[in-house]
């Protein structure tokens, strides 16, 4: 890693100075402007492409133990310099990353109180940001009552967004102009496990795409030792920053000095430029953990999951619980999931089709009092298992055949519970030689008051990878906080839900997620961070749910375009190994399909339309190309430009064939093999729903 911090300008001003102060992206397109207004308040704007995009918005601070930090501001000093940096990422869209921008820091000093304060703003190329620098404190640790990051945008737009909660992401995007967002009316759905939308804000990463082709995701980055965000309505096209809350009312107790989170946007000309950024990267912490693809390797994965979802089996056992002791006292009701028999069946279809993950949930024991109880502290333990499991020997058996299992840890919502085990929980998987956990979070947060977002949680998540680390374990969380490239630090975060993900196919009372689902999610969700979204189902028509009519609306051609376009260096095949085996020709597909890029290409798309996608992995120089599409169908023309100059490649492509249709085709598939070089197009069709994958073999 290369980081480079170029001086420009350094500023001292006299306190009857009115400094007029910018700093502009390396090409100039984008440039953040701040000025004091006549209350002494810090103000910011931002123009892209020579327009205003953000109006004048306020920056500071709501403390409850010490003065506000709002008003009555004079600039002290300011700074300015450039930004250039060359870092690696171990896995993800692209290994090798180069990031410029300029960054100017603004020192204020509240005439009234004699305090200081410091804002840091960067311009990038595809975006801008700021941060709160907050020096050391008379006080020591400061409580925020809530923190005042106005978003003013110039106009109104079209918005994809999800109420802030803050409890939960696994909402249906909304797609709405942004003067019409309405949060509240998304409150107490159903099928969500906890709840909780306080005000009519959203969640990020939020995304707006207005009619000259601007496009905007305003998101976070480096999430540490704070509450989530969320961005509440203020008027009809302005937002300000709300923090997710805890007991006593405040947002977050902050030691002192403090850098927040960046607060960012990316902004770009076309849809594509929201795909192709990697500024949430820029902005978070070089990698502190160094190599860990020793032990931790990109994979691909099948698992005990999908016939739980499915109502083929279950996670508990059926025993019973007396005084804190699991008794098996013959209740057991014979539909456990995790059994030695059956988990030895997904070994050994894995080995046979090379996947290098087995995970099972419901092996250990805890399941029969998981959800739907308020006493879930205590329930769940991470080290027995069910008296039909026997971990050592399945993961003997496993490794027997160059495959391990992925282990799971479904907390309920219960993190003191979690915590207390999470030593005992990571060194049993390092004694077996399991690198990666799939934890989860289901439920209302206990202790009540606090939330899934808030800074309580945030401090737990964080702290649960640090000490997975320290275990040689990977962590893939469900019910998570969201991503904040925190990846970036800690590489052994390897994904996370934090979406509606594949489970609501088999049961949402919607029947299953939209059509437009990942096509949206590509554009808001994924701009995150990797998600395990476990694609793969080909028994489409599930007839489960409510209604027993549940289904999934995408064609099998758009099943394949996810493991391209879903972004996560762990790709779940979530389907059931006898639904794989009816279609030996289909799973191929999955089977060559890589998870370890070199580098990503968005090559085409639109928000909530359709998003394509070429890759091209570390260990070979073939290409994969794959795209999701929502309801309308339509062609794409892709310029294969990023092939190599004089090669040629033998194409496999998996597609939707000439009449397919989520709804009343979704199963007709075409495949074939076509050859291309660099300069060609690729035309391909996209069926309403669909999708397609292509792997480009190198001859
Ligand atoms: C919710 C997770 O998202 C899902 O994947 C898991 O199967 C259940 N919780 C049980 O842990
Ligand atoms: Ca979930």
């Amino acid at each position: 890693m290369k980081r480079a911090i170029l001086p420009l300008i350094a500023l001292a001003f006299a306190s009857c100075e009115k400094p007029d102060l910018s700093v502009a992206s390396p090409d100039g397109n984008v440039v953040v402007e701040v000025e004091l207004n006549t209350a002494g308040a810090l103000m910011y704007s931002v123009d892209f492409n020579g327009e205003e995009i953000i109006k004048p918005s306020k920056l500071g601070f709501d403390f409850a133990n010490a003065e506000d930090l709002l008003n009555g501001f004079e600039v002290q000093t300011v700074d300015v310099h450039k930004i250039e940096e060359e870092y690696t990422m171990q896995w993800g869209a692209n290994e090798k990353v180069s990031a410029q921008s300029t960054e100017m820091v603004v020192n204020l000093l509240q005439e009234s109180t004699g305090r200081t304060l410091g804002v840091a703003f960067r311009a990038a190329n595809d975006g801008f940001a700021f941060r709160y620098l907050i020096p050391e404190q008379e006080e020591g640790d400061l409580v925020v009552a809530n923190e005042h990051s106005e978003f003013n945008l110039a106009s109104d737009g079209e918005a994809h967004w999800i109420p802030g909660d803050w409890e939960i992401y696994e909402h249906v995007y909304n797609h709405t102009k942004v003067s019409k967002i309405d949060a509240l009316s998304k409150a107490n759905h159903p099928n969500l496990a906890s709840t909780h939308i306080v005000e009519n804000s959203v969640a990020t990463p939020f995304t707006v795409v207005y009619d000259n082709g601007t496009h905007l995701s305003f998101h976070e980055a480096a999430l540490v030792n704070y509450s989530g965000m969320t961005m509440k309505k203020k008027g009809k096209t302005s937002f300000v920053s709300s923090l997710v809350g805890r007991p006593d009312g405040n947002k977050a107790t902050i030691p002192t000095p403090f850098k927040t989170p960046w607060r960012m946007a990316v902004i770009g000309d076309e849809a594509t430029d929201l795909l192709g950024s990697h500024f949430m990267y820029d902005l978070n912490e070089p990698n502190v953990m160094g190599d860990i693809t020793e032990w931790f390797k990109p994979q691909k994965y099948v698992g005990i999951w999908w016939e739980m979802h499915m109502g083929k089996s279950t996670w508990d056992y059926g025993m019973t619980q007396d005084m804190g002791t699991w008794i098996a006292d013959g209740r057991e009701h014979g539909k456990h999931g995790a059994t030695n028999e059956n988990t030895r069946r997904y070994i050994d279809f894995a080995a046979e089709h090379g996947f290098s993950g087995v995970l099972v949930e419901g092996w250990n024991t805890g399941w029969e009092h998981w959800i739907g109880f308020d006493d879930r502290e205590g329930v769940f333990d991470f080290v027995t298992e069910y008296p039909d499991y026997d971990l050592d020997e399945l993961q003997k058996y496993a490794k027997s055949k160059g495959v391990s299992l992925v282990m799971h840890h479904e907390t309920s919502a219960a993190p003191r519970t979690y915590d207390e085990q999470m030593d005992t929980a990571y060194e049993l998987m390092q004694a077996n030689d399991i690198h990666l956990v799939k934890s989860g979070y289901v439920g209302p947060l206990l202790p009540k008051g606090e939330y899934h977002h808030g800074q309580w949680m945030v401090n737990h998540y964080n702290n649960a990878v640090l000490k997975a680390y320290d275990y040689q374990v990977a962590v893939n969380t469900h019910e998570p906080i969201k991503g904040t490239g925190l990846e970036r630090t800690w590489p052994n975060w390897v994904a996370r839900e934090g979406a509606r993900g594949q489970e609501f196919n088999a049961w949402s009372i919607e029947g299953g997620n939209p059509a437009d689902h990942i096509a949206t999610m590509a554009y808001t969700r994924f701009l995150s961070g990797p998600m395990d979204y476990t694609p793969g189902v080909f028994a489409l028509e599930t007839k489960s749910g409510p209604m027993g009519q549940n289904r999934v609306r995408s064609t099998i051609g758009q099943q394949f375009g996810l493991y391209v376009v879903v972004p996560s260096p762990i790709q779940m095949a979530c389907d059931l190994p006898e639904n794989y085996e009816a279609h030996p020709e289909w799973l191929q597909f999955i089977k060559d399909v890589a998870v370890d890029w070199e580098t990503s290409i968005p090559v085409a798309g639109e928000v909530a339309q359709y998003a394509a996608w070429a890759r091209t992995p570390k260990e070979n120089d073939n290409w994969y190309l794959g795209a999701v599409n929502a309801e309308q169908e339509r062609d794409l023309a892709i310029k294969l430009d990023f092939l190599e100059e004089g090669a040629t490649y033998t194409a496999q492509i998996y597609r939707d064939a000439e009449d397919a249709h989520w709804d009343t085709n979704p199963y007709a598939v075409t495949i074939e093999t076509k050859t291309f070089k660099k300069g060609d197009i690729f035309d391909i069709s996209l069926a309403s729903g669909g999708g397609f994958g292509a792997i480009l073999v190198r001859d």
